[in-house]
């Protein structure tokens, strides 16, 4: 699909444009099999500056261009995506090790939720505003309220969703008539290259629609500070979004940020559907999701029935190679893999109790499976983003609710139970973004709000929350003598 005057399976940024790459470039390499997927640009300050002027001077045209026909275009993104869909699952699967399974359903998803997006833009509506309900003013003046595009929006999205999670910033941006410079992950660039080169057939102007890759290092942080960008709309991990929120200024900003969601269980539960909906949330994708279940709360009374039939269920796991369709698939890289297996040393040297797993070959991680775990272990508290659960036993839901509160996280949990008040009691007192009761937590359906409190992140996505936050009110006042 995709031609680069470069060499072959070299991927370039689309800049007002055109195709460019750079004499410097960068290799990604697969994960899984650590063969060569291709090569990218390394973009430098001054492409950055090029970039960002190409991308600003677009904006105003594509804001007058009709709402309607922003949506067809997005209409058309989402025909080509689902056309291009095997090779597109293919380079995801290689490139950011997901089993072909999931990396259909990202692809495919990512179709569905631009699609909705281009409607959802079609309904935004205003409001007229009369002065006289407030004292002193009368029937003669009145505000006429409407959404407005912000400007330039800059998209970070992170590894583990390199299409849909920039899909999710650029669909929402474009159909409310900003434009958009993508910064893609450097592992995931050459999927979110291919969404790009969609997007840009599909019919988005020139300009509207930009990409930079290269060293975050070198044009991260001059990214983020650039006084034209608009609208911050990242996501990724808690460290990196906690620094670009500090530097970036006084700019907007959705921040998606890491989780450490738990799972609490309270001893009316249905043990045999928890157990699944527990294993299936905390180890697909090897448990890099920021929603995947990351803690196991459950009360004394059933934590012997339930941890039993969670081993049961993890034994189930297919392990392997992404193209197997395994569940548990070697990790993005070492560093990570040697991070999660930090947190399984600590947990053990501690007296965690190890019920499955503590295997490695190279990046692979067996899904591992702890009982027993105590609050002075890093893994009742650090997000490991890899396969390995820890379960806490609790005495009643206050004290689940206790720990699960002492979380510098808040991004989802759920809650296990067959009582209704107690699931309430629970889902009200926990401080997440969205309580699920009696299911995994996850993002979608992709029109629900998504949100984290705390060190989770701050504003809302969601598809017609992501296109008011990168909308703005403005009001027209009309006084009539
Ligand atoms: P990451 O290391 O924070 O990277 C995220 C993005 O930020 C990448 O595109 C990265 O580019 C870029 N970046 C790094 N430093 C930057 C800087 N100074 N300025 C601008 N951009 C910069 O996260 P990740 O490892 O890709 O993703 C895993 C983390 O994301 C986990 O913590 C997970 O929980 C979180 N996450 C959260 C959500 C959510 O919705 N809450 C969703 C998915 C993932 P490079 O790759 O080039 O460094
Ligand atoms: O990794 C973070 C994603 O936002 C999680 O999305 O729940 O659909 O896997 P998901």
């Amino acid at each position: 699909m995709f031609k680069c005057v470069k060499k072959e399976n070299h991927y370039c940024n689309l800049v007002n444009g055109q195709w460019m790459t750079t004499e410097n470039t960068i290799d990604i390499f697969s994960p899984s099999d650590n063969s060569l997927i291709g090569t990218i640009p390394q973009m430098s300050q001054d492409d950055v500056d090029k970039i960002i002027k190409y991308a600003k001077e677009s904006q105003n045209s594509w804001s007058d261009v009709p709402v309607s026909k922003r949506s067809e275009i997005l209409h058309k993104a989402a025909t080509l995506l689902e056309e291009n869909c095997d090779e597109l699952s293919k380079v995801l699967m290689m490139e950011i090790g997901k089993d072909i399974n999931s990396s259909i359903s990202e692809v495919k998803r990512t179709a569905d939720f631009i699609r909705f997006t281009a409607d959802a833009g079609k309904n935004l509506e205003g409001e007229t505003i009369a002065a006289d309900t407030f004292p002193g003013f009368k029937k003669n003046k009145m505000s006429l309220v409407q959404r407005v595009p912000i400007g330039l929006v800059l998209a970070i999205s992170p590894f583990n969703y390199p299409i849909n999670l920039s899909a999710s910033k650029i669909a929402p941006a474009l159909v409310g008539g900003n434009s958009v410079i993508l910064k893609p992950p450097t592992q995931g660039a050459v999927s979110a290259l291919h969404l790009i080169r969609i997007f840009q057939e599909a019919g988005v102007p020139d300009g509207v629609i930009n990409s930079v890759t290269g060293k975050s290092s070198e044009i991260g942080d001059y990214l983020v500070t650039n006084d034209n960008i608009n609208f911050i709309n990242f996501t990724g991990s808690t460290e990196v979004g906690k620094h670009i929120a500090k530097i970036a200024g006084m700019v907007p900003m959705i921040m998606e940020l890491g989780g450490k969601d738990a799972a609490i269980v309270l001893k009316d539960a249905d043990l045999d559907d928890t157990a699944r909906e527990i294993v299936s949330g905390a180890y697909s994708y090897s448990g890099q999701r920021c929603t995947a279940i990351k803690r196991v709360l459950v009360t004394e009374d059933v934590a012997d029935e339930l941890s039993s039939k969670i081993l049961e269920q993890v034994k189930k796991l297919t392990i392997g190679t992404p193209e197997s369709g395994a569940k548990v698939t070697p990790l993005i890289d070492k560093k990570s893999a040697d991070f999660v297996e930090e947190l399984i040393q600590d947990a053990l040297s501690k007296g965690a109790k190890l019920l499955y797993g503590n295997k490695r070959e190279g990046n692979l991680l067996h899904p591992t499976l702890f009982d027993m775990v105590t609050s002075d272990m890093r893994i009742a508290w650090e997000e490991p983003f890899g396969p390995v659960l820890p379960i806490i036993r609790v005495k009643d839901k206050d004290e689940a609710i206790e720990i699960a509160n002492k979380s510098q996280y808040g991004l989802q949990s759920s809650v296990f139970t067959r009582n209704i008040n107690d699931a309430f009691y629970v889902a009200n007192k926990l401080e997440v973004g969205a309580v699920q009761i009696n299911n995994k937590s996850e993002r979608g359906p992709d029109h629900f709000p998504f949100s984290g409190v705390k060190a989770s992140g701050m504003g809302t996505q969601g598809i017609k929350y992501s296109i008011e936050a990168m909308t703005r009110l403005k009001s027209i006042v009309l006084t009539i003598d």
